[in-house]
């Protein structure tokens, strides 16, 4: 069992990823940390509780940052996710609550009681886990590896034609990360804009799985439409679940060993770049075996209730 931590904006993709580990025999889900980005910090939070009691799961939820390190809070991306982040399903309260502690305290404190053990898993802004690494100079070391959805090497951006957007929403917490020792595999958009679900795809996992399956059908109408207003994709991207599948199953993936940077002002922030000086590598993944990553998602949420 992988033991996993997802900092996440709930969020279309982002409940797909949640409830993926949910369903995942392989994974031991440990907490979720919520972020701003495709919503709110306070909308994160809840819709992260919400994810938690729909699918049954137990773990902690931990409330993060409200703005990035250094730049101005942005919009949160309501045409791509919707108001409240699940695209035209309304808002509802959630019966539990986030724990006392922050995000980047819970996982500081994790990664040490974890230690080499916990892979974390980032699928918005790194404003957290870059709080995380300035908290504790020892948390990168603590963590087993960090694989994030984020970024882009070839492919070009999706928030900017440089910048993919969880990136772009925190350039300069990205590269606190990027520079930090931690082990870091990187999912970006050139694997995950080769991994797409169509209409039918969420059909067909509604009808296995009438409860969640549902739930995230009726979230993917307002995601697909948003992908044909984009024009170049025949269905949405599966981003944050390639991420936590990468967690468990990265013999799916190609990989190239590269230092990476984050370009943090002018027309190209947010774009991760070839780094000049002296850190370590990043794993980036390149290419993807996208059948048997979108064959895995399908089957294991329609495992689900
Ligand atoms: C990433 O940005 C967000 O909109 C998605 O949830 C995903 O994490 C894709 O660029
Ligand atoms: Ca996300």
């Amino acid at each position: 069992m992988t033991k996993i931590i997802i900092d996440t904006d709930p969020g279309i993709d982002d409940a797909m990823a949640i409830f993926y580990a949910a369903a995942a025999p392989d994974i031991e889900l440990l907490g979720l940390t919520a972020i701003f980005g495709n919503v709110t910090v306070d909308i994160a939070t809840r819709n992260a509780l919400r994810l938690i009691e729909a699918a049954g799961l137990e773990c902690p939820v931990a409330r993060g940052a409200e703005t990035p390190l250094e730049l101005p809070p942005f919009e949160p991306s309501s045409h791509v996710h919707g108001r409240e982040g699940f695209g035209d399903i309304p808002a509802q309260v959630p019966t539990g609550q986030a724990i006392k502690e922050t995000a980047a305290e819970y996982l500081v404190r994790m990664a040490r009681e974890h230690k080499g053990e916990l892979v974390l898993c980032p699928i918005g802004p790194l404003t957290n886990i870059a709080l995380a690494t300035q908290l504790d100079p020892e948390f990168a070391q603590n963590v087993a590896r960090i694989v994030l959805m984020g970024g882009s090497y070839e492919e070009g951006g999706n928030i900017t034609s440089y910048a993919e957007a969880n990136i772009y929403h925190d350039p300069h917490a990205a590269e606190v990360v990027f520079a930090s020792s931690a082990r870091i595999e990187m999912v970006g958009l050139d694997v995950t804009h080769q991994i797409l679900c169509t209409k039918e795809d969420f059909s067909a996992m509604a009808n296995a799985a009438p409860k969640l399956g549902g739930m995230l059908q009726d979230m993917s109408h307002f995601y697909l439409h948003f992908y044909e207003t984009v024009g170049k994709f025949d269905g949405c991207s599966l981003h944050d679940p390639a991420a936590v599948i990468a967690c468990t199953h990265p013999h799916l993936f190609t990989a190239k060993e590269v230092p990476i940077t984050v370009t943090c002002k002018g027309e190209e922030s947010g774009a991760t770049v070839l780094a000049g000086d002296a850190r370590g590598n990043t794993s980036v993944y390149m290419q993807v075996d996208s059948e048997a990553v979108k064959e895995l998602f399908m089957s294991r949420i329609s495992d689900l209730p």
